[in-house]
């Protein structure tokens, strides 16, 4: 049976640091509120030239390099962003153009930030399928140029970055054992960006209205969060035939230490089982998962053999999961 298996990962963060107490300049909120509330402590910005694609391109690199591969192994290309460098073209096609990798399709995933593993979802089966044997997957954003920095329900929240993973066509029996993906669109306006598209095109209103930048009812997310990633996590685990003694690794999206925490206590999971990083980089949406990932690889958290589940839930609704093998 053909599979995928990440065979390598990078990640890049920018150099800015934006810590909480920064922030307290900016809007009225206290380091205390947002540790206690989201357990996030600083977030990392970019400067005003750089862009997704650069982000995207660092962390691409890094995993290219650690893969001993060339860009041009690489048959598929797949960004997800909700902050593309621009509306089109993809910023996969930015990026392929930037790497060189002139034997790949490339496009972009929007699925905010379950966007890596939808990516994940659709190499996996690309890959099965034959389709495809080597696919460069990268969750890349840029949200600060998206956030409202009037708005402190949102700006102490958010970060840039990126992650990078290389997936490739395997019979071992390791890799994706599993993933699952699902939505619910009804429950769009939780979380969105109302303006700048063709229902808002960009005018002098919408930005005098602020409907340039990310929206979202908190405290209704969370909660449709925290219940739906306990359901997918379990279910995850119940498909697969594992018990949650048997992970090693859980890698929840970084969004807030609250919801991580409720998922893993309905895993029974302990959290020096759970990797967290949000405290260091925020919610970095669609790149949270795969620099966590780089991460935990790189500090030797996930060996050869190890069953890592990966969760993340964000805005459409999106939700997903995948089972590694690793
Ligand atoms: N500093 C100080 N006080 C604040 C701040 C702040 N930065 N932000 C809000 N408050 C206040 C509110 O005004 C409110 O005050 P009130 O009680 O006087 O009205 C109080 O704090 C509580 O506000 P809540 O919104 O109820 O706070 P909550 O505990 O829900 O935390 C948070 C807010 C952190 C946003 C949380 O709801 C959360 O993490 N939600 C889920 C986010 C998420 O998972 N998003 C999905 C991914 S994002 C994506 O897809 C791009």
């Amino acid at each position: 049976m053909i599979r995928g298996r990440i065979i390598a990962t990078g990640s890049y963060v920018p150099e800015n640091v934006v810590t909480n107490h920064d922030l307290e300049k900016v809007v009225d909120t206290s380091d205390d509120w947002i540790t206690e509330r989201t357990g996030i402590k600083q977030r990392r910005i970019v400067n005003a030239q750089q862009a997704t694609s650069d982000l995207a391109y660092e962390a691409a690199s890094l995993a290219l390099k650690r893969a001993h591969y060339k860009p041009k192994d690489i048959d598929l290309i797949i960004v997800a962003t909700i902050t593309p460098d621009m509306a089109f073209p993809s910023t996969a096609c930015i990026l392929q153009d930037r790497l060189g990798a002139t034997n790949a399709a490339a496009f972009d995933v929007n699925a905010a930030c379950s966007g890596f593993i939808y990516g994940l979802h659709i190499a996996n089966g690309l890959i099965k399928a034959g389709a495809h044997s080597r696919v460069l997957l990268v969750g890349a954003e840029v949200l600060s140029k998206v956030t409202d920095w009037q708005d402190r329900t949102t700006c102490i929240l958010f970060g840039d970055g990126a992650g990078a993973a290389l997936i490739e066509a395997t019979k071992e029996k390791r890799g994706v054992y599993s993933t699952y993906i699902s939505s619910d669109g009804s429950l769009s306006d939780l979380i969105c960006l109302p303006g700048g598209g063709s229902r808002n095109p960009c005018s002098k209103e919408t930005i005098l209205k602020r409907l340039n930048y990310i929206k979202m009812k908190g405290n209704e997310t969370f909660k449709v969060a925290v219940r739906t990633l306990e359901e997918l996590v379990i279910k995850t685990l119940a498909d697969n035939n594992l018990d949650p003694s048997q992970l090693s690794l859980l890698i929840p999206h970084q969004a807030n230490i609250r919801i991580i925490q409720a998922t893993a206590k309905r895993l029974g999971m302990p959290m020096e089982k759970v990797f967290m990083n949000i405290d260091k980089y925020g919610n970095t949406s669609a790149a949270s998962v795969p620099i966590a990932l780089d991460e935990a690889v790189q500090s030797g958290r996930i060996q050869d053999g190890d069953y890592v589940l990966l969760e993340a839930f964000g805005g459409g609704l999106t939700w997903a999961s995948a089972l590694l093998r690793w």
